[in-house]
């Protein structure tokens, strides 16, 4: 349920979903919430006026006549319904009044996105269909696979898609137990297959027709990251984030090539990358307490090369020129074939490449915001250790990479670090003061800076000029801030003991 937010006295609105923190609410809409901690609870600033509506709040370390007034901490408050909130004026210690931040927006949650490029239809490869078979008798005693197929001509009568397969030798071998064990009454899980009708890829006992999860995987070069997402609605479930596990052999994707070249270096490359989406799944399934055998499909995106090693196929002509993979469309595997921790048919689907260094990974960002459909020109950029731009429309679209580092995910910052909890993902600064909003990601204290983070930190220390454009600190600012360090001149993001 979605509830609207009116930040006063600026007047600023934002929709967000019912339970959505205020600071983040805040954070995304552009509105300046004095915030030290993170969105910890620690440092009292982030206190706001709750004039109409219903906000869930921790009483945290709030006074009760601040309490008694009205006053909430932000970071510490969810959305319960349309709210008007007055964001305090900031003062001097001398009481004069601060000027009031403008409204700043960089960053758009995930959330935001869906608004802005429109919602998609759930239409996922795998789907289930509940049977409740009659028990075979002399009269009727057809194979046990026939009677399954039986079974599917009665629940779909108008099915033209031709007889369907049947995932062999699996599925066969454990049937017949399965059918016998659940009473007849079994779930069948069905593949589309690209021809028209489907492909049976596993039989459960009872019906589990409400349990129907797919995993999809970002591979890439620093980080894989994992969603798993309900099927039947679209749902995401969990997520989980690791450091690929190829970074030892190398950071970038030309060091990875070079070792995969070495005695065992492509075989140990494969397993790197099969273990660190096994931990993903394990992680998942540990938090929603299933099996990763539940798991009924799963797609991956990564750029080539990534895409080739999880493949297990030599990336050594891509190095080379005339820079050729060694496939761009990449078949439908199962999974567990390459080692990954899964139900034995459950199919892996690798998003196609365009060439060498235009991989998987643009292609389904590309996918997902919908660019092919629209007929405005867009821009896509996305920016890992590789970096693409695509710019186009639904008539044409053209794409450029380069290698971008892994700075955006912690590589080479001394305080960079994952998108993963404690992350700095949104920052801004008070013009006069000097002063911080700082929304970490789980809103708890402060440990580095992620991506999103690191371009907004520049950004705002741009504008307010504390920055110049060479990057150059300011160094007479009214602010203990702006400080000599080890490395020269730089910003206090957050002391380590919140003041
Ligand atoms: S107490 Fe809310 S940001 Fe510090």
């Amino acid at each position: 349920m979605k509830h609207t937010i009116t930040f006063l006295p600026d007047n600023i609105t934002a929709t967000v979903d019912k339970g959505e923190n205020l600071l983040n609410a805040a954070a995304q809409a552009g509105v300046y919430i004095h915030a030290y901690c993170g969105g910890d609870g620690v440092c009292g600033k982030c206190k706001v006026i709750v004039d109409k509506g219903e906000v869930r709040s921790d009483k945290a370390n709030l006074k009760q006549e601040d309490w008694d007034k009205g006053y909430r901490l932000a970071c510490l408050s969810t959305v319960e319904s349309d709210l008007e909130i007055t964001v305090p004026e900031m003062t001097t210690k001398s009481g004069k009044a601060l000027k009031r931040k403008p409204k700043t927006t960089r960053t758009i949650s995930a959330k935001a996105l869906d608004s802005l490029i429109g919602s998609w239809e759930v239409e996922p490869p795998v789907s289930k269909l509940y049977l409740e078979l009659q028990r075979p008798t002399l009269e009727d005693n057809i194979s046990d696979m026939d009677r399954v197929m039986r079974g599917i001509k009665q629940a779909f009568p108008d099915h033209t898609g031709g007889e369907p397969s049947y995932d062999h030798p699996e599925l066969i071998k454990y049937l017949p137990a399965v059918l016998r064990e659940s009473d007849w009454k079994i779930t069948l899980l069905l593949l589309r297959r690209n021809q028209g009708g489907f492909r049976i890829i596993d039989v459960e006992a009872g019906d589990t027709t409400s349990k129907l999860y797919g995993l999809a995987v970002d591979i890439g070069t620093t980080t894989c990251s994992g969603v798993l997402v309900d099927l039947s609605n679209g749902e995401i479930l969990a997520e989980s984030s690791g450091y690929n596990g190829q970074i030892s052999c190398g950071e970038d994707v030309i060091s990875r090539i070079v070792y995969a070249n070495r005695p065992g270096g492509l075989k140990g490359l494969q397993e790197k990358v099969v273990g660190t989406i096994n931990t993903i799944i394990e992680e998942i399934c540990r938090e929603l307490i299933i099996s990763p055998t539940d798991i009924a499909y799963m797609m991956a995106a990564g750029n080539t090369i990534m895409s080739h090693l999880l493949l297990g196929l030599d990336p050594k002509y891509l190095r080379e020129s005339p820079y050729v993979p060694s496939v761009s469309r990449f078949p439908l595997t199962k999974a567990a074939e390459l080692g990954i921790h899964a139900h034995p048919s459950m199919r892996l689907f690798l998003y196609p490449c365009i060439a060498s260094y235009v991989g998987g990974d643009i292609v389904a960002g590309v996918h997902a915001c919908q660019m092919a459909k629209s007929d405005k020109v867009s821009l896509f950029i996305d920016i890992g250790t590789n970096g693409e731009i695509v710019v186009g429309n639904q008539d044409w679209m053209v794409c450029a990479a380069c290698s971008a580092g892994p700075a955006f995910e912690g590589g080479g910052i001394r305080y960079g670090m994952r998108a993963s909890s404690g992350a700095i993902e949104n920052f801004q600064i008070h013009p006069e003061t000097f002063d911080p909003m700082i929304v970490t990601i789980d809103r708890i204290k402060p440990s580095g800076i992620c991506g999103s983070g690191l371009i907004s930190i520049v950004a705002e220390l741009l504008e307010n000029g504390v920055i110049d454009q060479q990057g150059k600190f300011s160094h007479n600012l009214d602010t203990p801030r702006i400080r000599q360090g080890i490395d020269g001149w730089e910003y206090v993001l957050a002391w380590p003991v919140i003041r």
